[in-house]
């Protein structure tokens, strides 16, 4: 080889050592690009569901601690949205002052993992208002599927309904206007009647929610905080009332639906007659 080549060659070894050096592989990247939002929501929603089976110790009269509804809301605002009215007491714990759902979008990936796996947080048996640790309840995997949840998934409530507040956690108010915000209702009635009435019936009183005589009609109308939420995520299993007896509760799929559906069924079930 003459010796310009050799140089020309020793100097193009180094640009492709150099190169892959520059797009070396971020592995929490890789996960986070790999976790999926929708399986995030529903670990939100309730994490004990995805201890192991032979995990028995977490008793189900405590799950209130656990899931990270109880304190950061289905909203994700803690003490300033939805759980503002909502004191804590011996099973249910102190809300979250933070606003879960604008510090998820500004931090990075990692940072929220850590918070969440929370290594030498609260464990099982002490319950006061620290942060639990999820890391013997919850495979890294799935702790990607929560931050992919907060930081991508995760709605911004402002979109479905307004919530006005007066007054400070845990003795301030909320109510909820503007539901369903520019929905349609006899748009949302088509895909109501496609995605939900084989199960819910057509006019929402089939299932029987928590065996509490609450039927979707008014779920629309007082809880749409979580009616965003489930209507398109699904809920994993509510061992609770499974435990307690009510056949009507069970586990609900994710929904094949968009954002605006949401809004046009929350317009749509704001008709007491059809949705009694
Ligand atoms: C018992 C109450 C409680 C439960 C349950 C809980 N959290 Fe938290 N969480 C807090 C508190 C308190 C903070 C501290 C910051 C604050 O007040 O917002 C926090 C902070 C966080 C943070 C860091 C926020 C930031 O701005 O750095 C993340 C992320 C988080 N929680 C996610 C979750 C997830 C996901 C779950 C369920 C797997 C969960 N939390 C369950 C109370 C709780
Ligand atoms: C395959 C059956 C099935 C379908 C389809 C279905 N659901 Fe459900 N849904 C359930 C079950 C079961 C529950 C759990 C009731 C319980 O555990 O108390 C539930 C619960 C809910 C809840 C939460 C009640 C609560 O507070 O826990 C909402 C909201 C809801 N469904 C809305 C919808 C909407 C909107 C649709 C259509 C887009 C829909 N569901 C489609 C079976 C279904």
């Amino acid at each position: 080889m003459n010796k310009r080549i050799y140089l020309i060659y020793i100097l193009f070894i180094g640009l492709l050592v150099s190169c892959s050096k520059d797009v070396a592989i971020n592995p929490d990247q890789v996960a986070f690009d790999a976790a999926d939002g929708i399986k995030g929501a529903q670990i939100y929603d309730h994490p004990l569901n995805y201890a192991s089976a032979s995990q028995t110790d977490y008793p189900n009269a405590q799950t209130n601690f656990w899931r990270c509804k109880s304190c950061h809301g289905w909203d994700l605002r803690g003490q300033s949205g939805v759980l503002i009215n909502k004191p804590s007491s011996a099973t249910y714990p102190v809300a979250a002052a933070g606003n879960l759902y604008t510090s998820s979008r500004s931090k990075s990936i990692r940072v929220l993992f850590d918070a969440v796996k929370k290594s030498g947080g609260r464990k099982k048996g002490t319950y006061d208002a620290t942060h639990p640790e999820y890391s013997s309840i919850l495979t890294d995997a799935q702790i990607w599927d929560v931050v992919k949840f907060l930081k991508v998934t995760s709605h911004n409530v402002d979109d479905f309904y307004t919530t006005t507040t007066t007054g400070t956690y845990p003795t301030g108010t909320k109510t909820f206007s503007n539901i369903g915000k520019d929905g349609n209702a006899a748009t949302g009635l088509v895909t109501y009647n496609k995605n939900c009435a084989v199960c819910h019936g057509t006019d929402g009183r089939k299932i029987n929610i928590y065996c509490q005589d609450l039927f979707l009609g008014e779920m629309f109308r007082k809880d749409p905080h979580e009616m965003q939420h489930k209507a398109i995520w699904g809920m994993p299993n509510d061992r609770e009332n499974i435990d307690k007896g009510c056949t009507f509760a069970g586990t609900m799929p994710a929904m094949p639906i968009t954002d605006q559906d949401i809004r046009n069924m929350m317009v749509m079930g704001q008709d007491v007659t059809k949705f009694p």
